[in-house]
């Protein structure tokens, strides 16, 4: 195992926000959250030490999104911090976690806002720095070879190609710059020999800062060995300064994902055109239309259908479901062969059984729905159980709250419930019942039997009232007086 710090502590000026920048969201989760996910794994579970994040611009924000995450996943509860108070460089960074670092163990170096960084390519830099020897291991830095390396400290080498020291941009030379091959900013060092070489830092550079790539030198100078490696992508050591960094990167993961979901059977109407913030878990034969969006756990099963333009959050779509065009599901459960939507939405605790079908503009929540039931148009089920081959009618209320609590409606199986009925919680439907349209049924309505709650229809003779036709006079005369001016207004301009 290692010791692992992730430097947070900067501003991230660029972003222009009230956020810190580590708490901007990629694919819905901040990155801060993606760093801490890669190094929990990494350090696996038996691990007794967990990551250590140096927080400073925005420490209370960083340390309350620490707290909330680890109340929802408890592995976050190994997260500790140390507070930079002024932000002094990385080197300074790191030499607020000194304490905290086992010197048996060596340390691992990532950054807050380098989000996708995969935990194969950290695992190939610790194997490399030897992790095994502890303290004593080698020291390896994950670099970079770029077209433009402009901005990045640059990887100096001698003639045999050993590592000689890490120059920032601002203090190399001519020559220095010329340098394609970068410093990511993420390395394995040996613990014990950091603690000594972090002390002797100096901030006698263009920047006034104590920088972490002057213990390249250092270790050169102890006989420490250096080793380098490369990540297998690009996207694995981006940071993240600018929103247009982040949309950028925000992309290339998204398509990351659409890549992987074909590969594992998943059709989808464009790669480009899916957003994955979660997991989204896909049986064979699944097939997803544009603009789709799924955040949370969410599962669908083989040879279901997802129209365009869906919203699926936490939920379990089961085997050869119709999701149809506009539909918005959270927190649901969609049993075999159901059709939802168009224009549907599932709100929590929605759990339908299998061939129920929710059309355009019906709501359900926290309702159970069994088996070959149907509420197709403009309906409201909440804190409902509806039964077997149920049809439920357009514009269908169940009133289930009373301004202070919700109520439970049963609908027993084979009932109809004709169109317009308000059904006035708590209350239960009989089965085999019918309800006549417009209904508003506030007893039970007993199984089997016709129940109507409608005012009895009468016929009176009635003459409609005529309207009179006002005439448009004062109308036509400001149209007139308009019409008049316009040409004296035109000669008064061809005067000048
Ligand atoms: C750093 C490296 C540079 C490398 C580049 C890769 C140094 C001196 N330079 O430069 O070689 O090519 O990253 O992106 O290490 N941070 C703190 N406290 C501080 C300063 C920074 O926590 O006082 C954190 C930042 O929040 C960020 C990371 O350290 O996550 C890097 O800081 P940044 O200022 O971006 O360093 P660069 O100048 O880009
Ligand atoms: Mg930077």
């Amino acid at each position: 195992s290692m010791n692992i710090v992730i430097l947070a502590a900067g501003q991230g000026k660029r972003m222009k926000s009230a956020l810190p920048k580590v708490l901007q969201t990629l694919a819905g989760k901040p990155l801060l959250q993606h760093v801490l996910s890669t190094a929990l794994a990494l350090q696996g579970k038996a691990s007794k030490n967990g990551p250590i994040v140096v927080v400073g611009h925005g420490a209370a924000e960083v340390k309350t999104f620490l707290a909330n995450i680890t109340k929802e996943d408890s592995a976050f509860s190994k997260v500790s911090t140390a507070l930079q108070a002024e932000q002094k460089g990385t080197g300074h960074a790191l030499l607020q976690a000194l304490s905290k670092l086992d010197v048996q163990e060596p340390t691992l170096v990532l950054y807050g806002d380098v989000p996708l960084t995969s935990k194969k390519t950290l695992s190939k830099l610790e194997k490399l720095a030897d992790g095994v020897r502890g303290k004593d291991c080698a020291l390896a830095l994950l670099t970079q070879n770029l077209a433009n390396p402009t901005g990045y400290g640059r990887i100096v080498r001698d003639a045999e190609g050993s590592v000689q020291e890490i120059v920032e941009e601002k203090d190399a030379t001519l020559a220095q710059k010329a340098i394609k091959e970068i410093n990511t900013g993420i390395m394995v060092l040996p613990t014990n020999s950091l603690k000594k070489w972090l002390k002797a830092l100096r901030s006698s550079n263009a920047q006034g800062e104590y920088y972490l790539t002057d213990v390249i030198a250092m270790a050169v100078k102890d006989g420490v060995p250096i080793r380098t490696a490369q990540a297998d992508h690009e996207f694995e050591t981006v940071g993240v300064n600018s929103r247009d960094q982040l949309a950028a990167l925000e992309r290339v993961h998204q398509l990351n994902i659409a890549n992987q979901l074909m590969d594992a059977g998943v059709s989808l109407a464009d790669p480009a055109r899916i957003d994955v913030r979660g997991t989204l878990e896909c049986g064979t034969d699944v097939f997803i239309d544009v603009g789709c969006v799924f955040e949370g756990a969410v599962t669908l099963a083989s040879g279901t259908k997802v129209g365009p333009y869906c919203v699926i959050r936490n939920s379990v779509i089961g085997k050869e479901v119709a999701v149809q065009a506009y539909s918005h599901i959270d927190g649901a459960k969609v049993g075999n062969q159901s059709v939802i939507g168009p224009y549907a939405r599932l709100r929590p605790g929605a759990d339908l059984a299998n061939d129920v079908h929710i059309g355009n503009f019906v709501e359900v929540k926290n309702s159970k729905i069994a088996s070959n039931s149907k509420a197709n148009h403009l309906a409201y089920v909440g804190d409902s159980i509806v039964g077997s081959r149920v049809n439920i009618g357009a514009g269908t209320i169940t009133c289930n709250y009373d301004g202070v609590n919700k109520h439970k409606t049963i609908i027993e199986d084979d009932v109809f419930i004709g169109s317009d009925t308000q059904l006035v919680a708590p209350v239960r439907v009989g089965r085999g019942a019918t309800l006549g349209a417009g209904t508003t049924l506030t007893k039970d309505a007993p199984a089997n039997q016709l129940t109507i709650s409608r005012a009895k229809q009468v016929s009176l003779p009635w003459k409609r009232p005529v309207k009179v036709e006002k005439k448009p006079v004062a109308k036509k005369a400001t149209v007139k007086k308009v019409l008049a001016k316009k040409p004296a207004s035109k000669s008064s301009k061809g005067k000048k």
